[in-house]
């Protein structure tokens, strides 16, 4: 049976992707810093689908992360398949107000935890000429986020990422794709602090078709998946625009 490791398991779209790949007979390797709903999430699996569920708690964003992770997955003999990084998270506010030990520990998370994690699995995959990266970013990727900049650029490197390396392994067997969801009903929106604009409300779809459509995208070997009609509309559009313009809109809509 293949196995997919899905950082960020404990909610939101990560969890729903954990639902998916065990639904489908893949075991399933869940990782997030909430022990109790990996340990709670694994035995539902285990028990509904039949399959390895295995839990590894542990957070992202201290620097020894992905090299303690994958000893303890060399320990217990876990052959990664598919590599789902999804862990990830925001913080509104002006660059110089936030705390900086947030904004460090989000580019751990959704830059260095991703790309080292990518490191680490990816030679193995190559060797087998088989298996997949799918990386969550955001469609916050196509344009910068004045009250959200560290954010932003964040997801701009995880498209970038993501592409680049999706041309390096043509021909290798392995894929990359990338997921870029828009506004999403999950923990997101509160912990980061976006959930309380309307636009964010009003756009927010569930992050279950979220991950089907991600699910489904890694699946046909796509390179994007832009989850819903109001997002590629807005990816769309964003690339006609001049950036000057697109981030003072930004900039406008993320004020207050
Ligand atoms: N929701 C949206 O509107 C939206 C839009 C675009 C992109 N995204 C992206 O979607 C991805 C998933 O987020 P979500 O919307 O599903 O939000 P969520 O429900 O808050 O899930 C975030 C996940 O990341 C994990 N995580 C956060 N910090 C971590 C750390 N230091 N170490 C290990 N795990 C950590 C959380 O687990 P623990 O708290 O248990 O550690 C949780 O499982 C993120 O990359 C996010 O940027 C979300």
């Amino acid at each position: 049976m293949p196995t997919t490791l899905i950082t960020g398991a404990s909610s939101g779209i990560g969890l729903e992707f954990a639902r998916l790949f065990a639904a489908d007979g893949e075991n399933v390797v869940l990782v997030a810093r909430s022990e109790d709903k990996l340990e709670q999430l694994s035995r539902q699996l285990r028990f509904t689908h039949a399959i390895e569920a295995t839990a590894i708690a542990t957070d992202l964003s201290r620097p020894t992360a992905v090299d303690e992770l994958c000893s303890e997955l060399s320990r217990r003999s876990l052959r990664v398949d598919t590599l789902v990084n999804n862990a990830g998270f925001g913080a509104l506010g002006k660059f110089v107000d936030l705390e900086a030990e947030r904004q460090r520990d989000m580019l751990m998370v959704n830059v260095m935890a991703l790309t080292g994690l990518t490191r680490q699995l990816l030679p193995g995959m190559i060797e087998r000429g088989s298996g997949g990266i799918l990386n969550v970013g955001s469609t916050a990727a196509y344009q910068a986020g004045p009250n959200m900049s560290v954010y932003y650029a964040t997801k701009a490197y995880v498209l970038s990422f993501t592409e680049g390396l999706r041309e390096e392994l043509a021909g290798t067997g392995v894929s990359a794709t990338l997921l870029a969801p828009g506004p999403t009903e999950t923990g997101f929106g509160e912990d980061s602090g976006m959930g309380k604009f309307d636009f964010f409300q009003k756009a927010a779809m569930s992050a279950k078709s979220v991950a089907e459509a991600g699910y489904e995208g890694y699946r046909k070997n796509e390179d994007v998946v832009i989850p819903g009609w109001r997002n590629r509309l807005m990816v769309t559009g964003v690339g006609f625009l001049p950036r000057v313009a697109t981030r003072k809109m930004v900039a406008k809509i993320q004020s207050a």
